[in-house]
């Protein structure tokens, strides 16, 4: 492929894909793995170098140089250099709450059956992380609408998303305020395709889901505790406008690969969330009731109060620790751009010249 066949490539290239492929270039991220696996991440800026207490390694070492490249401090230690995947960076980036880890996004892109061009809404935000895997899904043929009662939360969001896909995302919206109320207010009932919820009390999401969500769209759910699962399972059963919640949870055991030394790893991340699917019944259908029924659907004042965001285990996080974390995600993109106007501006000097 000549030149010019590659950059006629990258105008129709989804969003953000460009910015992927090719050399290093100065504004964006890079992963660099020392040799005994260590991994850091820097933003490439020209001019300043990256230190660590075995010296120093200069950014210009790496700006135009291909991905994958070996560079070296200057006490010769070496470095792997490669781009964040998704999930190093969903690993890496800012965030104030629990992200949905990538195990876990995966499984809500296949289980939730979300596809090029679908109508997505989703609660919360927290950092961003699920929003990231949902609009690679969507695509910018899509639309995706996430909610978020708080702004910091959505402040940390929108510097990721635009961090990872080089600036807005136009298959991206995002509204602040409780998505019960906001998403009957600014969707129309029956318009949209799947509904994807990470949140404490999704159980109170139950109407205005039943009313946005278009017949047959997929709702799942992602909570930490199984008292929400039971409580959300039952809530869905009671209403009758969906069909029998199917839940599961997956767990990932990475392996040790050495030799004849090849075994599960020791540790691992053992728990994250239980993942819940239902889908949208037609108007006036009555849903088929189970095989059998728990013996006890009804919850006492005593469960009731038991859902608490302490007792199920969401630490809260200081006013402080979010506005650094939103800093933290803005100047991220902010460098990105500036870095981004800069080169625009020398190729345009070039070019008049
Ligand atoms: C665990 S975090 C979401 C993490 C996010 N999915 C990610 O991958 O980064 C839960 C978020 O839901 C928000 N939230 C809780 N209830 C909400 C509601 N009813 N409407 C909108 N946002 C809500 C909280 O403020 C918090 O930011």
């Amino acid at each position: 492929m000549n030149h010019q066949d590659s950059a006629a490539e990258n105008t129709t290239a989804p969003h953000g894909a460009a910015a992927r492929r090719g050399p290093f270039r100065a504004g964006e991220r890079v992963q660099l793995t020392d040799e005994r696996g260590r991994m850091n991440t820097i933003t490439l800026t020209p001019g300043t170098a990256y230190h660590t207490h075995k010296g120093f390694l200069n950014h210009d070492l790496l700006i135009g140089q291909p991905e994958g490249s070996m560079v070296e401090s200057n006490v010769g230690q070496q470095y792997q250099a490669l781009r964040p995947l998704l999930s190093d960076f969903v690993l890496s980036m800012p965030r104030g709450a629990a992200v949905v880890y990538p195990k876990d996004a995966g499984q809500i892109i296949t289980m939730g059956d979300i596809y090029p061009g679908a109508r997505v809404v989703e609660a919360g935000v927290g950092s961003g992380a699920l929003s990231i895997s949902l609009l690679r899904a969507v695509g910018d043929n899509g639309y995706l609408h996430s909610f978020e009662r708080r702004q910091e939360f959505a402040d940390i969001a929108r510097g990721n998303v635009e961090t990872i896909y080089g600036g807005p995302h136009p298959a991206w919206k995002i509204s602040l305020g409780d998505f019960q109320d906001e998403v009957v207010a600014q969707e129309e009932p029956g318009s949209i395709d799947r509904v994807v919820l990470d949140m404490l009390a999704p159980w109170e999401c139950l109407d205005a889901v039943a009313t946005v969500l278009a017949p047959g769209g997929v709702w799942i759910n992602y909570v930490a505790t199984v008292t929400q699962l039971s409580r959300t399972a039952e809530a869905i059963r009671a209403d009758g406008r969906f069909t029998e919640p199917d839940a599961w949870e997956s767990m990932v055991r990475g392996w040790h690969l050495e030799g004849l030394a090849v075994r599960p790893d020791h540790r691992m991340v053992a728990h994250t969330g239980f993942l819940m699917v239902t889908r949208r019944l037609a108007d006036g259908v009555t849903g088929m009731s189970p095989k059998r029924r728990a013996s006890k659907t009804d919850f006492a004042q005593e469960d009731l109060d038991a859902w608490t965001p302490a007792a199920v285990g969401e630490r809260s996080v200081s006013d402080k620790k979010l506005r650094r974390a939103a800093r933290d995600a803005s100047s991220t993109v902010q460098t990105k751009r500036n870095q981004e106007q800069s080169e625009e501006t020398e190729t345009r000097h070039e070019l008049e010249q």
